[in-house]
Parts: structure tokens; C-alpha cells; sequence
């Protein structure tokens, strides 16, 4: 039985005081329940610390939202794995379309972070999703077996104990228009026989892949109950902690 996984990816958005008042709200809200399921948010790196601080003694892990694949250097602007460790995180988004798209990141570079986040002991949260466009020309399953097998290249499965993958159509992503739950259960059975190819049954019985686009209170139960849905990566609806929690409760 696999435990269900929400996380919320902030991304550019709330300054340190608004990311203090909403982890405030989440944690005040979470406290009034008990959770099955596993939560994680992904503050903006300039929140991480306070957020770390904020979220101790609590049921709530901390991510962050991208790094670089060197331990330090002359790298200007980038943010190392270390770094990330030394401010109290525990997992890593890694290859999110807005990288890839905005930021050129390749699968080779995802593949490089990927193996930086199991040296240092990040759990990556590693994304996937085809555009529209892939889609419309029917290589939504070739676009998602090339990114899986180059950003996994050259890892056994005991390396990837931590790993999480996270399907996210490119254009669900804050669109509005979230996969159907038999859409993205699709690709997530397809994900799953993918790595049970690459790597064992065992494995791919037991890891975690995230769907990510456009979830939200109204949909999200809906998607998690599809049997190879294990969990989302909310956007914008985790911005606000009624939301953010309304899909947690959702996943229980
Ligand atoms: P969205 O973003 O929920 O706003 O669509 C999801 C994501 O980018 O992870």
C-alpha cells in the first residue's frame, strides 16, 4: 500500500512575511485532524529557512523548487544541494516543465540533478509531462519514456529508494484545465510499467507518482482514487490553506 503524497509547489510567489502567515494558516488548519497522507511544501528558497524553523515539531516536510547539481563553485544565482541541507530540507522539484521550458533545463541536466539529490540525501521529486502539442500528435508516451529513461540513466533502483516521480501535463499546468482522472491514470499506468521495466516489479509497485495540473479541491479526489494516482503537486491552489488543505483531506 503505497502512502498518498501532497505537495504544494509555491513557486515565485509569497515574500518571507506572506510565506510566514500561510505556513501559519496551513499549520494551524492541519493541526485540528490527523493525516495519513504525507505533505510537503516547497517555499521559495528565500522562505526555506523560516519555513524549516516555522514547520519543527510539525507533520509538515519542506522542499524546495529546484537546485543545481554542484555541491558549490562559480555558479552564479544557483543554489546548491548543501545548501538546501543545511537549511533543513528534505526533498527537491526537479525537471518542472517552467525549467524546462523557461530555463532550457534538458533531460541530461535534470539527470545530473537527480544524481546530485541522491548524493547528498534529497529526495527528488522528479517531473514529467508532455505539451499540448506532443499530446495532439499522439507522443504523449514517447515524450514521457524519453524523459524517464534519460533523467534515470545510469541509476540502479537501490539509489532511488527516495525517488518521486510527478506527472504534470504541460498544459494543465495552471491552465484551468486539469487531465481527466482516466487521462492521467493512463499515463500513470504507463509510467509505472515503464519503471517496472527499467527496473523491478518491487520498485514500481511502490513508488510514489504525483499527478500535477490545475488540481484543486474540485477535482482532486477524483484524481487520487484512480488506482496509479498516489498523490498531486498543487500549484495554485496551494496558495491558499483552505484549498491546499481541502486537497489533503481529499486524498485521505
Ligand atoms: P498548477 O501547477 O496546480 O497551478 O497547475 C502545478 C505545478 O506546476 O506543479
Amino acid at each position: 500500500m503505497r502512502t498518498k503524497i501532497v505537495a504544494g509547489n509555491w513557486k515565485m510567489n509569497n515574500d518571507l512575511y506572506s510565506s510566514i502567515n500561510l505556513i501559519s494558516h496551513i499549520k494551524n488548519e492541519l493541526n485540528k485532524n490527523k493525516f495519513e497522507t504525507k505533505i510537503i511544501i516547497c517555499p521559495p528558497f528565500t522562505s526555506l529557512e523560516t519555513a524549516s524553523t516555522l514547520l519543527k515539531g510539525s507533520s509538515i516536510f519542506l522542499g524546495a523548487q529546484n537546485m543545481y547539481c554542484e555541491e558549490s563553485g562559480a555558479f552564479t544565482g544557483e543554489i546548491s544541494p548543501l545548501m538546501l541541507k543545511s537549511v533543513g530540507c528534505e526533498y527537491v522539484v526537479l525537471g518542472h516543465s517552467e525549467r524546462r521550458t523557461i530555463f532550457q533545463e534538458s533531460n541530461q541536466l535534470v539527470n545530473q540533478k537527480i544524481r546530485a539529490a541522491v548524493k547528498y540525501s534529497l529526495k527528488p521529486i522528479f517531473c514529467i509531462g508532455e505539451t499540448l502539442k506532443e499530446r495532439e500528435q499522439n507522443k504523449t508516451f514517447d515524450v514521457i519514456e524519453k524523459q524517464i529513461r534519460e533523467g534515470l540513466e545510469g541509476f540502479n533502483e537501490n539509489e532511488l529508494g527516495n525517488l518521486i516521480i510527478a506527472y504534470e501535463p504541460v498544459w494543465a499546468i495552471g491552465t484551468g484545465r486539469n487531465a481527466s482522472p482516466e487521462q492521467a491514470q493512463e499515463v500513470h499506468k504507463f509510467i509505472r510499467k515503464l519503471i517496472e521495466k527499467i527496473f523491478s516489479s518491487t520498485f514500481a509497485e511502490n513508488l510514489i507518482i504525483q499527478y500535477g495540473g490545475s488540481v484543486k479541491p474540485e477535482n482532486s479526489k477524483d484524481l487520487m482514487s484512480q488506482p496509479d494516482i498516489d498523490g498531486a503537486l498543487v500549484g495554485g491552489a496551494c496558495l491558499k490553506s483552505d484549498s491546499f488543505l481541502k486537497i489533503i483531506e481529499s486524498a485521505e
